[in-house]
């Protein structure tokens, strides 16, 4: 993840990337009554700044933000035009949650003619070389990853046959037919336009992701990639999944020396921002271990490699 040289630019063309962060939030109230689930801090940092980081890392420069009416304006406060991590940023409203899916088609224009990848606002993901080579590498259809837990029930879950080819993708079956959840990360092409216009409206009245999957599938375009063991995916959205995030990212921070979800590191990191403007943003901060982390093992680290 830290191999590349800062100074060079490591951005994917044609992909853009939305992260969708609205929702009811309710699975986390009281907390959410009046910040959203995606601002909560997840350790040391607003949960909505993994899911950035993931698709910095991965190369994705031009970004769109979807929430609620509600929420929009604090996403627009925490993270500005983008311009801090090298990115931009679109804002999107959904009026009410109708769906992971709907967020095709309100960021359709966005979009254009593009691949997108979509990733869940609530989603953490930490491990090798994030999804640099798979957003690189992407050419049509769609890829989308299993990830083995013990409450698949919880998820989409996708069916494996004996070569390990997905054969099923279920939405929260009461019967799993494996234990391999569908993490919140979605590569697609630009089909998926036309495919989410075409859903239908599921029992619970949402237009379903497991839906999209399910119809790329069908179009023997679907790849499901197996993620490795040391892999770590992570979903906030519970009382209690959000506190073991948080533990976590405290756990292996506090081992390593390092932070998790740090989109200024990943900007610099991928040359999206220059040492000289990631200078410039760090002296913007208070004084905070947020700050003396950005100053003494980003900056200072890339001043004594520049020697
Ligand atoms: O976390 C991965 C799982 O996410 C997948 O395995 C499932 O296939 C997928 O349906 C989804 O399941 P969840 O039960 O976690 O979905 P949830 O309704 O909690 O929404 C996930 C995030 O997306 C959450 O942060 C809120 C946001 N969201 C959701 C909906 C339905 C929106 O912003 N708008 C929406 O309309």
């Amino acid at each position: 993840m830290l191999a590349k040289f800062p100074g060079k630019f490591y951005a994917i063309a044609h992909m853009k990337g939305i992260i969708l962060a609205g929702g009811a939030g309710s699975r986390l109230y009281p907390l959410t009554l009046v910040a959203s689930k995606q601002l909560q801090p997840v350790f040391d940092k607003p949960m909505v700044y993994y899911p950035l980081t993931t698709l910095i890392e991965g190369g994705i420069r031009e970004l769109c933000l979807i929430s609620t009416p509600h929420d929009l304006p604090r996403f627009q406060q925490l993270l500005g035009d983008g311009s801090r991590f090298g990115v931009t940023i679109d804002y999107r409203e959904q009026a009410k949650p109708a769906g992971i899916a709907q967020a095709f088609l309100i960021a359709e224009s966005f979009i254009g003619q593009d691949n997108v990848t979509l990733i869940l606002g609530d989603n953490i993901f930490y491990g090798g070389d994030s999804f640099y080579k798979a957003f690189a590498e992407f050419k049509s259809g769609e890829t989308i990853y299993g990830y083995h837990v013990n409450d698949p029930e919880r998820y989409g879950v996708v069916e494996f046959d004996a070569d390990g080819k997905a054969v099923s993708i279920e939405e929260k079956p009461k019967l799993p037919k494996s234990n391999y959840a569908v993490p919140g990360l979605y590569i697609c092409d630009n089909q998926v336009i036309e495919i989410a216009k075409n859903l239908k409206p599921s029992a619970r009245g949402e237009l379903e992701i497991t839906a999209v999957n399910v119809e790329y599938l069908k179009r023997g375009a679907l790849r499901v990639q197996r993620l490795a063991r040391g892999f770590a995916w992570l979903d906030a959205g519970t009382s209690s999944s959000l506190h073991e995030a948080s533990a976590y990212v405290q756990t292996i921070e506090k081992r390593a020396g390092i932070k998790i979800g740090c989109p200024e590191e990943a900007a610099f990191r991928q040359g999206f921002v220059s040492l000289a403007q990631l200078e410039k943003i760090v002296g913007a901060m208070p004084n905070c271990e947020y700050r003396a982390y950005l100053e003494n093992e980003v900056v200072a680290e890339a001043k004594r490699l520049q020697k």
